[in-house]
């Protein structure tokens, strides 16, 4: 694993993480761990002091600047705030120059304020922050064919899963990234996952090869949590209002798993049009 093709991009500049929350944080940690140089990598966030102290207590500190510094220091954003924030970078000038990396849910490139050419933007939807740590994510990529961000995510560790379309995210979030947190969810409310209802739903939805996704989900989901470790591992992927979260409250609201799911996939649209 390496990051040839980033640096020889990068240069002096950094990858700037715009946000750091949950997953800029695991992504922060990954790629330092990963052999990225310190010195090309930059994060802001907007400035709770929550936040700070997660990051001092990560060793983190040094790296945080002003979301201006960062914006015009980077040549790779990472855009990782919540859905409902997505006009936050409409405030800053992106260099013309830079690739910019959306990992938000639901909205699609269209409805970020980035005016970039179609080649220099980029999505991402990746599974929850302790799959990066645990090297064990997988990760939606679109368009499929950027070769930098494939160094980058390999380099976290995530497989790419192959999508045909931007809009395939929709489902794609929910029976994938979301499917650990909900599994363990459902397994912990008492119920037994049934994978054939799972296979039909993605095949509803147009996800091919679905197998590989669902034995993934059940290989990795953590089991045997207490009821505080289930929470913890719940809060740090669900983000308020996200997909994770649509999808837990409708299980919690009495839902089959399948409808839960389908819940899940309406939010991100929702998301798309909001
Ligand atoms: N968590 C997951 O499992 C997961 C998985 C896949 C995709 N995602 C996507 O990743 C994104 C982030 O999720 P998350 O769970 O990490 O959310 P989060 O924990 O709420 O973090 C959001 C971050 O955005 C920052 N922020 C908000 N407005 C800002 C602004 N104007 N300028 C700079 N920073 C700003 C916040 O700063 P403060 O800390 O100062 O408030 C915070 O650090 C979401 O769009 C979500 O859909 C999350």
């Amino acid at each position: 694993m390496s990051f040839e093709l980033t640096l020889q991009f990068l240069g002096n500049s950094t990858i700037g993480l715009f946000g750091a929350g949950h997953l800029g944080k695991a992504i922060a940690e990954g790629l330092l761990k990963a052999g990225l140089p310190r010195q090309n990598l930059a994060i802001c966030h907007r400035g709770s002091k929550e936040t700070d102290r997660e990051l001092a207590d990560l060793g983190l500190s040094d790296l945080v600047e002003s979301g201006e510094k960062v914006v015009r220091q980077s040549r790779i954003l990472f855009y990782l705030v919540r859905p409902q924030n997505s006009q936050a970078v409409r405030d800053y000038k992106l260099r013309e120059d830079s690739l910019f990396i959306s990992f938000l849910a639901g909205i699609p490139l269209n409805n970020l304020p980035v005016h970039l050419p179609d080649a220099q933007r980029v999505r991402v939807m990746t599974s929850a922050p302790d799959t990066l740590r645990n090297h064990n994510g997988i990760a939606a990529l679109y368009p499929q064919g950027n070769l930098l961000m494939r160094e980058i995510l390999d380099s976290l560790g995530l497989r790419i899963v192959p999508l045909g379309h931007e809009s395939d995210i929709h489902a794609f979030t929910a029976l994938g990234p979301c499917l650990p947190i909900v599994l363990t969810y459902w397994e912990y409310a008492g119920f037994n996952t049934d994978d054939h209802e799972l296979l039909e739903t993605a095949k509803k939805f147009g996800i091919s090869n679905y197998s590989g996704i669902l034995q993934w989900a059940h290989s990795i989901r953590p089991r045997q949590l207490s009821p505080e470790e289930i929470n913890r591992y719940l809060f740090q992927a669900a983000t308020p209002g996200g997909v994770t979260d649509a999808i837990l409250s409708a299980m919690r609201a009495g839902m089959c798993l399948s409808a839960a799911l389908q819940r899940g996939i309406e939010r991100s649209q929702q998301l798309a049009t909001a």
